[in-house]
């Protein structure tokens, strides 16, 4: 597929997915989705990617939002299917078997906050401002925002953020949990490169089954998703990686991951 309105790039194992509409502010409109979905399906099968960092370009904004031009033409049915459209991207990119990192670096407002929470890092630069401001449009958040959002930062911060629509900026975003980690906006790429090569230098299934544990079981009772979690352990110590990783350990060298 030829891309538009996004800007990709595989560097040193690293996927970068930049959001490129800085004219709109990066707002998310259907043939960005369309664009988002196939980057990453891509990225998937690509075995030289072994994690993404996904931005948008410009200073100003990771993605402000919806498109708001096609929200105002939307109707019981097509707004729904709107929505699910934009929830199989989160899903996609929340159950992505590489690490999948935000680097927040600015507006990141309505789907912009959705895309964030869907990832499973999360860094801010120190300009960077996100919400939830469905509300003010009479809408509420379609792309997993009022499910993620409760999830991470819990039900009491999720409800205010929601109900008020009000935008925060990087420290409340720090403070409330819904970022990692703000750095300077010069240093958002370099910290997003470094920590995607920290997690590179692990064992890639190990990576892939750690996701999985922690996505399915939050979903799970505690017995359930401890269950889940003996499986897909019993399942790291079937592979080449996990005796590899043992042995490295136990003659004092480096480890070398096959991904087996
Ligand atoms: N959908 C469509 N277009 C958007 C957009 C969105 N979500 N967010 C910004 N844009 C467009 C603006 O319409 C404007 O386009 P124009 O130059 O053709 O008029 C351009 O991006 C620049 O935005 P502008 O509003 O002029 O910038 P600003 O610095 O004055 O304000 C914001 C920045 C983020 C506060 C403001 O753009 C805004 O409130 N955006 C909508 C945020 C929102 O509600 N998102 C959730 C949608 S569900």
């Amino acid at each position: 597929m030829e891309y538009q309105n996004i800007l990709v790039k595989k560097k040193d194992g690293v996927g970068w997915v930049i959001v490129n509409r800085p004219d709109k502010l990066n707002a998310l409109n259907s043939q960005t989705i369309r664009e988002l979905q196939d980057a990453f399906l891509v990225f998937k099968d690509d075995q030289e990617v072994r994690a993404i960092i996904l931005s948008g370009s410009g200073e100003k904004a990771f993605v402000a939002g919806a498109d708001i031009g096609e929200l105002a033409g939307l109707d019981l049915e097509t707004g729904k299917n709107y929505a699910l459209n934009g929830q199989e991207l989160t899903r996609l990119i929340e159950n992505f078997n590489k690490p999948v990192i935000a680097a927040v670096n600015g507006y990141a407002l309505g789907g912009g906050t959705e895309l964030v929470l869907a990832c499973h890092i999360r860094i801010a630069s120190e300009n960077a401002k996100m919400g939830q401001p469905e509300v003010k449009l009479g809408l509420i958040p379609g792309f997993g925002g009022t499910q993620r959002l409760a999830r991470l930062v819990g039900k009491g911060q999720a409800m205010e953020l929601i109900l008020s629509g009000r935008i925060i900026d990087a420290a409340e975003a720090y403070r409330v949990g819904l970022v990692n980690r703000v750095v300077s906006f010069g240093d958002l790429f370099p910290t997003c490169e470094a920590l995607a090569k920290e997690i590179i230098a692990n064992g890639p299934l190990a990576i892939e089954s750690s996701i999985e544990a922690i996505n399915k079981g939050l979903d799970q009772t505690l017995e359930d998703g401890l269950l889940l979690e003996a499986e897909l352990f019993g399942k790291a110590c079937s592979t080449e990686d996990s005796k590899e990783g043992t042995k490295a350990f136990l003659e004092k060298r480096k480890a070398g991951f096959q991904g087996r």
